[in-house]
C-alpha cells in the first residue's frame, strides 16, 4: 500500500550489480522501489534476495529495448501508484570490446540499442508519470568512459579502454542527459548522468575495484536530491566530471 509520504523509484536493469545494489539502497530509504527486469525469474531471484534483508520490492519485467515491454510496465504503474519520483536508468551492455577502426555495425546497434535507445525510450514512456510525481528526478548511469574530455588526456588512467561501441554509447547517454534537463528545466526537474566508478560486476568480468555498494552509494546521492539539487550535470564520487 503506498501512502502519500513514499516516493516511489524504478531502477532498469535492477535484478544484479550495480543496479540491485542501488534498488536495495533506495529501499532501505523508504521508497517503494520497482525493480526492472529484462528477465522475470532473475527478477524474482532478485527480489528474493533483498527481502532476506528485510527490505521490499516490486519485481517488474521491462526490456529496455522492447516497445511493448516498456508500455507494459508503464501501465502497471499507472494503475498501482499512479506516478513515479525517481527513474534511475541503469541498464546497460558492453557489448563486443572493439577499438574504433574494428568496431562492425552489428556491434555499435546492439549497444546503442541498451545504452542509449533503451533509456531514451523508457524516459520518455515514463515522462508523463514522472510528472505526476513530486521528486522529477531522472539518473542516468554513465561511465567516465564516455567522457571525451578525458579520452583526450594521455594520461586518463582508463586511456587504454578505447572500445567505441561503450564509450561512446555513454557519451550519446550524456547527451540524452544535457538536452534533456535543458528541455525540462522549466518543470523542476533534476537529470543527472552518474558515474558509479570501476566496480566489479558481470559487466567487466569482475575486474572492477570496487564494491556494488560503493558504486550504488553514488548513483542513489543524485537519485534522491531534493529540489535544490543540480541538474544537467556529469557526477562521480568526487564532483562533477568533465562531457
Ligand atoms: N561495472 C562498472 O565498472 C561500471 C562502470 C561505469 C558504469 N557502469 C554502468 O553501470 C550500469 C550497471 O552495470 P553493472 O556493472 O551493474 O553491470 P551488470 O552486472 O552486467 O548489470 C547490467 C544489468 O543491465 C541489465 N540489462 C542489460 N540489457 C538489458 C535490457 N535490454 N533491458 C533491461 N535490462 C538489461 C542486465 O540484465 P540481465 O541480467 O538480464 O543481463 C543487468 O541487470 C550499466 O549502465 C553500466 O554501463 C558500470
Amino acid at each position: 500500500m503506498k501512502t502519500d509520504a513514499q516516493p516511489v523509484a524504478l531502477v532498469t536493469g535492477a535484478n544484479k550489480g550495480i543496479g540491485l545494489a542501488i534498488t536495495q539502497q533506495l529501499a532501505a530509504r523508504g521508497y517503494i522501489v520497482y525493480l526492472a527486469s529484462r528477465d522475470e525469474q532473475r527478477g524474482a531471484e532478485a527480489k528474493a534476495s533483498i527481502e532476506r534483508l528485510g527490505l521490499d520490492v516490486r519485481p517488474i519485467r521491462l526490456d529496455v529495448t522492447d516497445a511493448d515491454s516498456i508500455a507494459t510496465a508503464a501501465g502497471r504503474l499507472q494503475d498501482e501508484v499512479g506516478s513515479l519520483d525517481v527513474l534511475v536508468n541503469n541498464a546497460g551492455i558492453a557489448g563486443q570490446p572493439l577499438p574504433p577502426s574494428q568496431c562492425d555495425a552489428q556491434t555499435l546497434r546492439e549497444v546503442y540499442e541498451a545504452n542509449v535507445i533503451g533509456p531514451v525510450s523508457v524516459t520518455r514512456r515514463l515522462l508523463p508519470l514522472l510528472r505526476a510525481g513530486h521528486r522529477r528526478t531522472i539518473v542516468n548511469v554513465s561511465s567516465e568512459l564516455g567522457s571525451l574530455t578525458l579520452h583526450s588526456y594521455p594520461d586518463f588512467p582508463f586511456a587504454p579502454v578505447n572500445l567505441l561501441a561503450y564509450c561512446s554509447s555513454k557519451t550519446a547517454l550524456n547527451a540524452f542527459t544535457v538536452l534533456l534537463a535543458k528541455e525540462l528545466q522549466g518543470e523542476n526537474f533534476r537529470v543527472n548522468a552518474v558515474n558509479p566508478g570501476f566496480t566489479a560486476t558481470d559487466l567487466n568480468g569482475f575486474t572492477g575495484k570496487r564494491s556494488v555498494e560503493r558504486a550504488a552509494e553514488i548513483v542513489a546521492k543524485y537519485a534522491t536530491l531534493d529540489a535544490s539539487g543540480p541538474t544537467g550535470g556529469f557526477f562521480t564520487e568526487s564532483g562533477m566530471l568533465p562531457w
